[in-house]
């Protein structure tokens, strides 16, 4: 058993929803063990400006159902350096703060890993990000809650599609990730699915517009964010456009809308299970590592492995997705 009594908790990168729910998790559970929890605002940027603040039961009450983060977020260029991480634990252990918890994504586990290495604090972290890019468990905290955002507006965009027998090329978001796009692609019904795993390039859809069915009112091809090596969804709509002009093509970039909006129950629960389970491996003497669900059990992956994006695409999921839309 590790003796801690107060616990930093921070988000950082790119919001998600489900963060505030698993925010209230990690408050309420570590003050049912009596550790106190000390709030950083804007992440690893927050530290090193010293904004620090006391958090007790009802600062975290009545967001549970929130989108975004009650304790804001940013990418911090200063924590890249070593003298900013220094500031950064100064400001910790002026406020007396011996463990941490952060809630993010890739970038916020490579922070915390570096700077578990140089100090002696112990860090946990939860898996936030709506890519579902983590090592280390099944989904993320605002995943299941972005790939609804999504479908809902293909969905609208089907409608106007088929009114008006066009082809719609939709990005959604995903760095360096085809997770939102291969599975929106399959509920949505999509034509075709672009994303940086597959490497397919823009041939195999050529070759599906080419040979597949030619009485199709609408097209739904989904590309992720990630999936530069056609340049982008307007380039890959400029390039369908000059090669089939008789097929009525639109570009639609859903962005940022895919980020916020209410959690869903699957997001709040995976946010409350795993920022309980961030609390009790505090505890117990853990460092270094990411809690995760792994076939709905409680998973920890050392921070160095966690970060290692997942590339392996099920083959068998875009196999689907090309068979569904015949
Ligand atoms: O990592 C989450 C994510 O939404 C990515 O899918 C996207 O590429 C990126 O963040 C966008 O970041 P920003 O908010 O800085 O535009």
């Amino acid at each position: 058993m590790a003796d801690i009594t107060n616990i930093g908790l921070y988000t950082s990168g790119g919001d998600a929803p489900g963060m505030n729910a698993a925010i209230r998790a990690v408050v309420r559970t570590a003050l049912f063990y009596n550790i106190k929890v000390t709030g950083i605002r804007r992440g690893y940027e927050g530290m090193i400006t010293g904004d620090l603040f006391p958090m007790d039961r009802r600062s975290v009450s009545n967001i549970i159902q929130k989108g975004g983060t009650i304790l804001k977020t940013a990418r911090s260029e200063q924590f890249r350096t070593k003298e900013g991480r220094q500031i950064a634990y100064d400001n910790l252990k002026s406020f007396g703060v011996d463990a941490l918890i952060g809630i993010g994504g890739d970038g916020t586990f490579k922070g915390a890993s570096v700077f578990g290495e140089e100090f002696d604090i112990p860090i946990i972290g939860l898996p936030g990000t709506i890519d579902n890019d983590m090592t280390g468990t099944d989904f993320t905290i605002g995943y299941d809650t972005a790939i609804n955002t999504v479908i809902n507006a293909v969905d609208k965009i089907r409608d106007t599609a088929e009114s008006h027998d066009r082809l719609f090329i939709v990005e959604v978001m995903g760095r360096d990730s085809g997770m939102i796009a291969l599975r929106t692609g399959i509920a949505s019904g999509a034509e075709h699915i672009l994303i940086p795993e597959r490497k397919a390039g823009l041939a195999s859809l050529f070759d599906r517009l080419e040979n597949g069915r030619k009485d199709k009112t609408s097209r739904i091809v989904i590309v992720a964010e990630g999936e530069n090596e056609e340049g982008g969804a307007f380039e890959i709509g400029r390039k369908v456009k000059e090669k089939f002009p008789h097929l009525d093509t639109r570009v639609s970039i859903l962005g940022h809308i895919q980020r916020g909006g209410k959690p869903t129950c699957m997001d709040r629960v995976l946010a409350s299970r795993t920022g309980v389970a961030a609390v009790e491996a505090l505890k117990l003497g853990y460092r270094g590592e990411m809690v995760g669900l792994i076939n709905n059990e409680i998973m920890f992956t050392p921070f160095e492995h966690a970060i290692k994006h997942h590339t392996d695409i099920d083959p068998n999921v875009i196999r689907i997705v090309d068979m569904l839309s015949l």
